[in-house]
Parts: C-alpha cells; sequence; structure tokens
C-alpha cells in the first residue's frame, strides 16, 4: 500500500472531521480537541475550521501570518492509495521569539487501524520539516501521561519532557494529567532531515509480521 503525505486542502476539511469521528474513544481522549468532529460543532468549532481553512490557501496563509500570525497553521494529511484520509497533523504557531523565528503546537493522529505501522513517523517528520522551512524554531505538544506509547512515540523523534502534570485535563467529565514535551528544530535530527520532504511523500506501509 502506497500513502502519500500532502498538505491538507480546503476540500479536505470534512474528511478530516469524518475521520476524526471515526476514532476510537480512546484515541479521541488522546487527542482531546474540542474542534474536530461533528459532535464538536460551536464556536471553537467554527473558528478552528476558519483558521484551518484560510490557512490552507497559501497566498492567504502568506498573508495571514504577517497580520494574525496566531491564526495559522500548517496542516498535513496522510492519505491512501484510494484517496482516504489516514491521518493529520497541525502546526499551529504560538508566539515569536525576540531573536526572531516561532514556536507552535503539534497536534497528530492517525485512524486506529494504521498505528504502528510506521506511518506516524513519516508524519511527525514531515511536519517538522515543514514548520522548519516556515521558520518554526520550537515545537511544542501534550499528551496525557497515560498515553505511554505517545510519549515513546515523540520522545522517539526528539521531543523532550518539561513538565510532567503540568495542567490537568478535563475530558468527557474526568480529569487527567498531562506532559508537555518540547523540540528544537535547528538540531539536525538524521530521522526527518531530508530536504523536500514535506510536500509529497510515497511510503510503503510496513508489512504486518
Ligand atoms: C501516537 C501516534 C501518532 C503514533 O503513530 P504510529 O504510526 O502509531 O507510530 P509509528 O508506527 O510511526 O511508531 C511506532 C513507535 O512509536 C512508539 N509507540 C507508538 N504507539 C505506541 C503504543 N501504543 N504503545 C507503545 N509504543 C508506541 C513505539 O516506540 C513504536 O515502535 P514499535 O512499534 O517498534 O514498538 C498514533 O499512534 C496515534 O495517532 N495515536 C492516537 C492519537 C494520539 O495519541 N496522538 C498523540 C496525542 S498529541
Amino acid at each position: 500500500m502506497v500513502y502519500v503525505i500532502r498538505e491538507l486542502r480546503a476540500l479536505d476539511i470534512f474528511a478530516l472531521d469524518r475521520m476524526y469521528a471515526s476514532l476510537s474513544k480512546r484515541s479521541k481522549l488522546f487527542l482531546h480537541l474540542g474542534y474536530l468532529g461533528f459532535d464538536s460543532v460551536g464556536v471553537s468549532w467554527f473558528q478552528m475550521h476558519a483558521a484551518i481553512l484560510l490557512s490552507s490557501i497559501k497566498v492567504v496563509r502568506k498573508s495571514m501570518k504577517r497580520l494574525f500570525p496566531l491564526s495559522v497553521l500548517f496542516s498535513l494529511v496522510i492519505v491512501s492509495e484510494k484517496g482516504t484520509i489516514i491521518g493529520f497533523s497541525f502546526v499551529k504557531l504560538k508566539g515569536r521569539f525576540e531573536r526572531g523565528g516561532w514556536w507552535g503546537e503539534l497536534v497528530m493522529g492517525l485512524r486506529d487501524d494504521h498505528h504502528r505501522k510506521g506511518l506516524g513517523s513519516k508524519l511527525v517528520g514531515a511536519s517538522i520539516n515543514q514548520a522548519r522551512s516556515e521558520d518554526v524554531k520550537e515545537i511544542f505538544l501534550t499528551v496525557l501521561k497515560i498515553n505511554v506509547g505517545a510519549v515513546r512515540f515523540y520522545g522517539n523523534h526528539g521531543f523532550k519532557m518539561k513538565h510532567t502534570a503540568k495542567d490537568r485535563v478535563r475530558w468527557r467529565g474526568k480529569e487527567y494529567d498531562n506532559v508537555e514535551m518540547w523540540l528544537d528544530t535547528t538540531i539536525p535530527n538524521p530521522r526527518y532531515d531530508c530536504p523536500k520532504q514535506a510536500q509529497a511523500m510515497f511510503i510503503k506501509e510496513k508489512k504486518q509480521d
């Protein structure tokens, strides 16, 4: 099976909601996004959809980066041969360093039936490369402490744990501890140092034993 990683297009947006809606309860808890899926429709759903949609148009994104940088997202999707969205990643700009360059927050997820086949690794590499090309010097993310697989996954890709249980996340009436992890994108990493990787990448699914 061949998959393609490419930038999200405006027309992908509802397929992305469908993909998120199809995730297991556990993956939704791990992602706990209040702005994807049709059961989250509300003010923040509309705001984020507008930001995702406008950011998906390169020329608009360029102007937004100058005028409203904190609304800018760099979004990638991983798509199967049939054109189905298997996973997505967002790097949302969060601030600008005085020394120049940006920091942003990464969120990503794959369909449950596509975990642990190496696809997440390709997607995180592509997201980091794309962010780098947009002068994002540091990327942070938060993961639930109980999501030990994802903590290991991001650790494998150079993210360092900064705080544990910094914030408590409330999701569907329960509270969870969060772990914050940071990546300095200026440090070379042979796992994803590959120019032009972000735009289009064709990868073969790892054969299951
Ligand atoms: C986290 C996620 C993006 C990883 O993508 P993936 O395609 O499954 O990961 P890869 O196959 O590229 O890498 C697998 C490696 O990461 C680590 N890993 C990933 N998931 C793991 C799990 N559930 N348990 C233990 N280790 C795990 C392991 O080191 C694993 O290597 P191994 O399979 O040889 O043991 C994906 O599992 C996912 O979408 N999870 C649900 C949503 C989520 O948790 N998102 C992160 C919150 S921001």
